[in-house]
């Protein structure tokens, strides 16, 4: 059997809002055949992680109307190895308190010189996702695993 297709799920979270929609979207991608799914915090992620793996769904909490720095510190550590990460698929997540949209922004600007796939629309939730939302975010990372296969 070939080997499975690899999602990273890296995240930035402080009370466990973007958590939970980290873990919806790894619910999504472990519910399609052939792909698996690790989920880590943003700050213990290395490089390698990010080259092992086929697509990326990448999340944060607003901070300030922008990503958390602890994001942005590892898509700085990723963009040495930018080259091969080019051309995967990637899904952006966020969570705020009315800033989520602005944070996801941000995520995207920084995300578009990795010259992704993009997996759209991002997932833009207020506080701590709902039933809907979480469900929404299911599906977004079943999308994202789909894409992997191809
Ligand atoms: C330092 C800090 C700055 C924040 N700045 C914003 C902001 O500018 N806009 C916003 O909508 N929410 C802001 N928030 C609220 C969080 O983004 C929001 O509560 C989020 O859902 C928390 O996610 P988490 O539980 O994953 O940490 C801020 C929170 C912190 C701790």
């Amino acid at each position: 059997m070939a080997n499975k297709k690899k999602i990273l799920v890296a995240y930035a979270s402080r009370t466990g809002n973007t958590e939970k929609l980290a873990e919806a979207i790894a619910e999504g991608v472990n519910g399609v055949e052939g792909v698996s799914v690790t989920i880590k915090r943003a700050r213990d992620i290395k490089p390698g992680d990010a080259v092992s793996a086929d697509g990326y769904a990448f999340g944060s909490h607003s901070a300030f109307e922008y990503m958390a720095g602890e994001l942005k510190t590892l898509f700085e550590e990723l963009y040495r190895v930018r080259d091969k990460m080019t051309g995967k698929p990637v899904l952006l997540f966020a969570t705020g308190h009315g800033g989520q949209v602005a944070a996801l922004e941000s995520m995207d600007r920084v995300v578009g010189v990795f010259n992704p796939r993009w997996i759209k629309p991002g997932v833009a939730v207020e506080a701590m996702p709902d039933e809907t939302e979480k469900a929404r975010a299911v599906e977004m990372g079943k999308k994202l695993a789909e894409a992997v296969k191809k």
